[in-house]
């Protein structure tokens, strides 16, 4: 039986304004980079995407190259989409990246024109979609020139097939000049996809400043750490967790460092005194950042959303709990 939304999904979770835009996304955002790809169960998958939806997370993010093996991850969402979502379309932000290596030879990798309308075809096609909501260059291309990106941006709003863009892992200086060519053209530029948490705070030295500025919403991705900034490695590194998996290169166990691991157990007793776990302190935590709009988690398993969306039941911090946790991650 096809799925039925749960009616009061807009009852759980706050929604805020994008920037200056007209568009608003859920606070907290659901993203398929690892656990949907060939190796991992497809009714999981439903299970996490149907349960999100049901707790009012309406944006979920994929890029080209998500998987293993790149674009699984779009052709199982684009199934689950067909078989579950066909009646909420409207009631979704769908977004999709290229930037990164897709295909061989010089046309599948980078900032090209030819390379991202092509992979954006390709992506469509994957998840049988006729356009998506947002469209990042995932990452800066030092030899392409920033124009012939950018207008590869504004020309595949202007086709229709996507309705909005965004950039994600430019810095500060690359974010400006971006700006400055995309306002030029009139593009709907409205977004950032930059890596913020407690343990990875680039973002502070100058971008963040920059996208509210400029009425730019920001979406931190990787606001957990990876699993890090959760109850997830206190005690070993459990056999069905993402530093185990094999086929999952981005976390490893030298990652979880003794010095990681005295902080998280701090971060840890103090999420404990707020009422919260560490998950969920550490996502209020990112989402307290003037310049974002919505934490971009990651989840293997429903119980872990359902453990993150509780967080938006305590946002805020005293002045004494943020310098003690200034002081922890100073340590
Ligand atoms: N633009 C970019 O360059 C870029 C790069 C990376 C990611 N992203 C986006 O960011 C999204 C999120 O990335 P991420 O998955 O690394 O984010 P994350 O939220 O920092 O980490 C997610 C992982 O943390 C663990 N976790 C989540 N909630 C938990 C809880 N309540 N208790 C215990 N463990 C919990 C799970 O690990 P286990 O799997 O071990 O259970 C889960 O897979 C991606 O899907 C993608 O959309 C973008």
């Amino acid at each position: 039986m096809s799925f039925i939304a749960n009616p009061k999904r807009y009852h759980e979770i706050p929604y805020n304004r994008c920037g200056h835009s007209g568009l608003k996304l859920p606070a907290l955002s659901f993203g398929l980079w690892n656990n949907f790809g060939g190796e991992d169960a497809l009714e999981n998958q439903r299970r996490m995407l149907t349960r999100a939806f049901d707790l009012g997370i309406t944006h979920f993010d994929l890029a080209n190259n998500y998987g293993p093996p790149p674009g699984t991850a779009e052709r199982n969402f684009g199934r689950i989409l067909k078989e579950d979502f066909a009646a909420y379309r409207d009631e979704l932000i769908i977004s999709t990246k290229a930037g990164f290596k897709m295909w061989d030879g010089p046309y599948g990798d980078w900032g090209s024109r030819k390379y991202l309308i092509s992979s954006l075809d390709q992506s469509l096609k994957r998840m049988d979609l006729d356009y998506v909501d947002i469209f990042y260059h995932h990452r800066p291309d030092p030899e392409t020139p920033l124009e012939e990106t950018m207008s590869a941006l504004d020309h595949i709003v202007r086709q229709g097939k996507a309705l909005y863009v965004g950039i994600s892992n430019y810095n500060d200086d690359q974010t400006q000049q971006a700006i400055r060519i995309l306002r030029k053209q009139k593009t709907p530029f409205i977004i950032h996809q930059a890596r913020y948490s407690m343990l990875d705070r680039g973002i502070e030295n100058g971008l963040t400043d920059t996208l509210t500025d400029n009425g730019i919403g920001c979406i931190a991705y990787v606001p957990l750490a990876q699993g890090l900034l959760t109850n997830r490695y206190l005690n070993g590194i459990p056999k069905d967790s993402r530093a185990a998996k094999d086929y999952i290169p981005f976390l490893n166990a030298k990652d979880i460092s003794s010095d990681v691991l005295q902080k998280i157990n701090c971060l840890n007793d103090m999420a404990k005194e707020r009422g919260q776990t560490l998950a969920q302190m550490a996502l209020v935590w990112v989402l307290h950042q003037q310049s974002v709009v919505s934490a971009l988690i990651g989840a293997s398993r429903v119980s872990q959303i359902e453990e993150n969306v509780k967080a938006l039941e305590h946002t805020s911090f005293t002045q004494d709990e943020l310098n003690k946790i200034e002081e922890i991650l100073n340590s």
